[in-house]
């Protein structure tokens, strides 16, 4: 393609992006915004002020579904009153047959559809849509394809996500994800290592790695040897310069000794774990095609947590999933009660189209749903004020991130184990890691103060 072409098409254009869903979306509008700034655009914070607007969008749940239909709408009058506005929606909601036909009926104005697989070739599908004045589309079903060498605009200038493989094998018959962002594909190890480096460089203090299942990466080298997920972590830590690694996301029935062992022995490892459990009964979860049992998890949290007694857990929990008796949701209860979580987040079981859940006949009413979910929110509610009371008098490394939204002389941040803190002090520590002593311990975040060296 003629880039030059394309910079005329490009240059000097305001755009913004809406992004809904979980990190990979995130990192891939960081993704999208990079190759934009390349082209000469620059960004700007609402859709009214810009000439591009581009929806990444999620399919997680139903609410997504909806959020996404309801912004899409309002592009509609930006359009009447520029015509050459360009409305550009990707994401995970794009690779379901049913949502295009949605787009194509309810909303013919749309000018781009792009998917999961193809971010990479948005500058030149917009270069399309203006050279030729008409709507564009462009969604590939899977690819083995990884490309590489993109640039990104970072969120932040000290933390940075770097994904280590795309995609998921691993169908819970709940899920949409494995449709959505097609088979696992990992990333060669030299290529992840170069890029951290090169974020390191440019001011990087930590990095998450991110995956749907990081536990299953199956790296190659050139020189054709395979890399675990563990000989992957022991190798980043090695990296001068870098402070903190995490990762996202750990599938409980992948999780090796040889990793726990690298908690253990890597100190930028974060003593910090967000394990999805699910469900507290192993029913349901073998009804989830989780391949874990209740004890196998239990087990587990044992092990880490003697390996690393410091170790804060968090997870994700699903309730409602058809044929929940009320026993087995005491069973969740039971097993957040005894796993005492720092934090989790509830999910209402929602139906996804196209997964082996949706056929299941013994969906749970709503009501129930409802009930059991508030339930459930005391009990991980209490476990995490629980655990955020105890670190009050505890001194906490913390890496400064920004500034509160409430308080503008007040900083936040995040600890090793991922718990964030507010205190006051001033910007220039942005980016900074900071010792603060915990003053307060609330359900969702700490209070502290600078302790002045
Ligand atoms: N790959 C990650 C999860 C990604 S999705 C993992 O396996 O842990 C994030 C969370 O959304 C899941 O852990 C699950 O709790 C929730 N979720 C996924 N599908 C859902 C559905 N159909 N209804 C409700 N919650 C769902
Ligand atoms: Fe979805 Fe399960 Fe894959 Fe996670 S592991 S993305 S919950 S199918
Ligand atoms: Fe949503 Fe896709 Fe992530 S469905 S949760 S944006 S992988």
């Amino acid at each position: 393609m003629n880039r030059e072409n394309n910079r005329n098409f490009l240059e000097g254009k305001k755009y913004n992006i809406i992004t809904f869903g979980c990190q990979m979306n995130e990192h891939d509008s960081e993704t999208i915004a990079g190759m934009l700034e390349e082209e000469g655009c620059r960004q700007v914070l609402t859709k009214e002020e810009s000439d591009i607007t581009i929806i990444n969008t999620c399919s997680i749940r139903e609410n997504a579904d909806k959020r996404f239909f309801g912004t899409l709408g309002q592009l509609k009058k930006i359009k009447e009153k520029n015509p050459s506005y360009m409305a550009c929606v990707c994401g995970c909601m794009m690779q379901q047959q049913h949502v295009i036909d949605t787009i194509h009926e309810k909303y013919p104005w749309v000018d781009i559809i792009f998917g999961t697989h193809n971010i990479d070739r948005f500058p030149e599908l917009l270069e399309r849509a203006y050279m030729e004045q008409a709507s564009v589309m462009e969604v590939l079903a899977d690819t083995s394809h990884i490309a590489e060498g993109l640039p990104a605009k970072r969120l932040y200038q000290h933390k940075s996500f770097v994904n280590i493989m795309y995609g998921c094998n691993n169908f819970c018959t709940y899920c949409i994800v494995p449709y959505t962002r097609g088979r696992e594909k990992s990333r060669a190890p030299e290529d992840i290592l170069q890029e951290i480096e090169t974020l390191v460089r440019d001011g990087v203090r930590e990095v998450t790695l991110l995956g749907q299942n990081v536990n299953s990466y199956k790296g190659e080298d050139a020189e054709g040897r395979r890399w675990d997920f563990s000989d992957l972590i022991y190798r980043i830590n090695a990296i001068d310069g870098l402070q903190r690694i995490r990762f996202m996301t750990s599938h409980p029935k992948d999780l090796s000794d040889k990793l726990i062992q690298a908690y253990v022995d890597c100190d930028k490892l974060c003593n910090y774990i967000h394990l999805p459990v699910q469900s507290g009964s192993s029913r349901v979860l073998k009804r989830m095609n989780r391949r874990y049992d209740r004890q196998r998890y239990l087990d587990l949290v044992q092990r880490l947590r003697r390996a690393v007694p410091e170790i804060t857990i968090s997870t994700d929990i699903i309730v409602g999933f058809p044929g929940e008796t009320e026993e087995d949701f005491e069973d969740t209860l039971d097993l957040v009660n005894q796993v005492q979580y720092d934090s989790a987040f509830t999910f209402l079981y929602s139906v996804r189209k196209g997964t082996p859940a949706e056929k299941f006949e013994d969906q749970i009413p709503e009501d129930v749903k409802h009930a059991r979910f508030e339930r459930l929110v005391e009990a991980v509610n209490e476990a995490s004020s629980k655990k955020n009371a105890a670190y009050v008098g505890r001194i906490e490394k913390v890496l400064v991130e920004g500034v509160s939204k409430k308080n503008e002389a007040t900083l936040t941040g995040r600890t090793e184990g991922f718990k964030l803190v507010d205190f006051a002090g001033s910007r220039d520590l942005i980016g900074q890691m900071v010792d603060v002593e915990i003053t307060e311990g609330k359900t969702f975040s700490l209070s502290g103060k600078i302790v002045e060296k």
